[in-house]
């Protein structure tokens, strides 16, 4: 079946379920929804919102005070499966006594077959669970569950299918994000990204184009491009198409603004998408690279592809092409068999490479990887122990990266008014923040901030012209 197709059932079911909730309330109903993980998450909880607002609900920030509780899920780390059983576990009390209430669970934790067998052994008050391969038929299937009170699960294995054109409740009126491509090919040892989203598959250049034409026509001045390696986009289109071209096709549209992409992998980032970002004066001058470990034999067992030189070389010529270049990475601490030579050598690799933030993350077991079946797991306090050493080096040259900016005049995207009254928040194309005092109309607006006090991470700055 062709996408249109598709996306025209599942906009005929949106119709269908208003009609239901018109019969059933007097007023609009509520629902909540929490989103876990990545940013491609985030996008396809604005999608699962903005379908549930056409139906004609409202949304709430209690889930005690909704008619429907949806959660977005994540398993990239175990702590985010926790922290959903735990979740449940507060929801099953509230629905004891508001049995009509709806629970919908949906995303990657739910493409793993222990989670489903516990959900339908543990958990029988959950209504509605699908995955992150029929995620385009939520509508179907949250009309499905309106008409029933037994639990629905509809998980796939696979999906070819790329759905375009679903309705979705940007969270900014002027910057977004844009899926390019779904899935993963890579098979990091540890990551379960593959076993749940499947293999990569990216959406058609005209597709991409079309939305972010049609998103600029709406008010939208920066996009996010978003893909789990998106410097391997386009390889397996019928007409295969680069990354750095796409860019430059990008580039091309009218009042877009600012183009940022994320995540580049290091093993595929090419001389041309280099040569592109440095002679580009839409792509932010950022890039997010995600090292892992700086240890080439950890690299190698991780199965990365690329090594501690490599990663070193890389950067160095990205550094000479766009010298203003922010850098940004992922790191893991305890991969099995980290000894504390490899650990030297992360540590060594922040040190010479002075990212402006690195994200740090302690190595996390995921059943159903290579990685799990290795002997030579970690003990915790040795881990833990690696992973403050790390954060505190990461926070000191964070905190030296940054200040390289101090004193100058910088455009920043204003986004909101603080949690302090007045103050509002930017960003630079850096993807530093900027607190600034500021008025309300300057929200979505590019304004020139001077940068006057350095705040380790983020910026305290004033409007200057
Ligand atoms: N344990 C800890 N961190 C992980 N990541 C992916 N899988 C795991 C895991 N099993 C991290 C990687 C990746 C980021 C999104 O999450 O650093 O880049
Ligand atoms: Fe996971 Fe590696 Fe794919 Fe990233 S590139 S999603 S870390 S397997």
């Amino acid at each position: 079946m062709s996408n249109t197709q598709e996306s025209k059932i599942q906009a005929e079911y949106i119709t269908k379920c208003s009609e239901l909730i018109r019969e059933k309330y007097t007023q609009a109903p509520s629902f909540f929804i929490q989103n876990a993980g990545c940013q491609m998450n985030s996008l396809q909880t604005e999608t699962v919102a903005g379908i549930m607002k056409q139906i004609g609900y409202q949304v709430v920030d209690k889930e005690e005070a909704a008619d429907v509780v949806i959660y977005n899920t994540c398993t990239v780390r175990e702590n985010a499966n926790q922290k959903i059983y735990g979740h449940l576990g507060h929801l099953k009390s509230i629905k004891k006594h508001k049995p009509e209430m709806k629970i919908v669970l949906f995303g990657c934790m739910m493409q793993e077959p222990e989670v489903i067998d516990k959900i339908q052994k543990d958990y029988g008050f959950v209504d509605l669970v699908f995955g992150t391969h029929n995620f385009h038929k939520f509508p179907e299937l949250f009309f499905r569950s309106l008409n029933t009170n037994g639990q629905i699960i509809d998980i796939w294995k696979e999906s070819d299918e790329i759905v375009e054109g679903m309705p979705a409740d940007r969270k900014y009126s002027f910057k977004t994000g844009v899926n390019i491509m779904y899935g993963c090919n890579n098979f990091c040892s540890y990551c379960i990204v593959p076993y749940v989203r499947g293999r990569e598959k990216s959406r058609e250049p005209e597709d991409i184009l079309r939305e972010i034409k049609d998103l600029v026509a709406d008010g939208v001045t920066e996009v996010m491009l978003l893909g789990q390696n998106v410097n391997s986009y386009g390889k397996t289109l019928e007409h295969p198409v680069t990354f750095a071209s796409l860019l430059q096709q990008i580039e091309q549209i009218e009042g877009l603004r600012r183009i940022r992409f994320m995540t580049s992998h290091p093993k595929d980032l090419s001389d041309e998408l280099i040569e592109v970002m440095a002679k580009s004066n839409k792509i932010c001058h950022h890039l997010h690279l995600p090292m892992q470990s700086g240890s080439s034999r950890i690299l190698k067992i991780m199965n990365r592809r690329y090594d501690k030189e490599k990663y070193l070389e890389l950067v160095s010529k990205i550094r000479q092409a766009i010298p203003d270049i922010s850098l940004t990475t992922d790191i893991i601490v305890g991969f099995p068999g980290e000894t504390e030579e490899d650990f030297q050598d992360t540590l060594d690799v922040v040190n010479q490479v002075g990212f402006d933030t690195a994200f740090t993350f302690i190595y996390s077991k995921r059943t159903g990887t290579p990685a799990a079946r290795m002997e030579n797991q970690i003990p915790g306090d040795v881990v833990k122990d690696r992973f403050d050493r790390l954060l505190a080096l990461v926070q000191e040259k964070g905190r030296e990266a940054s200040s390289r900016f101090l004193g100058t005049v910088q455009e920043i995207l204003v986004e909101e008014e603080s949690k302090e009254k007045g103050i509002y928040t930017g960003r630079t194309q850096y993807n530093l923040l900027v607190h600034f005092p500021g008025c309300k109309d300057l929200i979505g607006k590019y304004v020139k901030v001077k940068l006057d006090t350095c705040k380790g991470f983020y910026y305290f700055g004033s409007l200057a012209e």
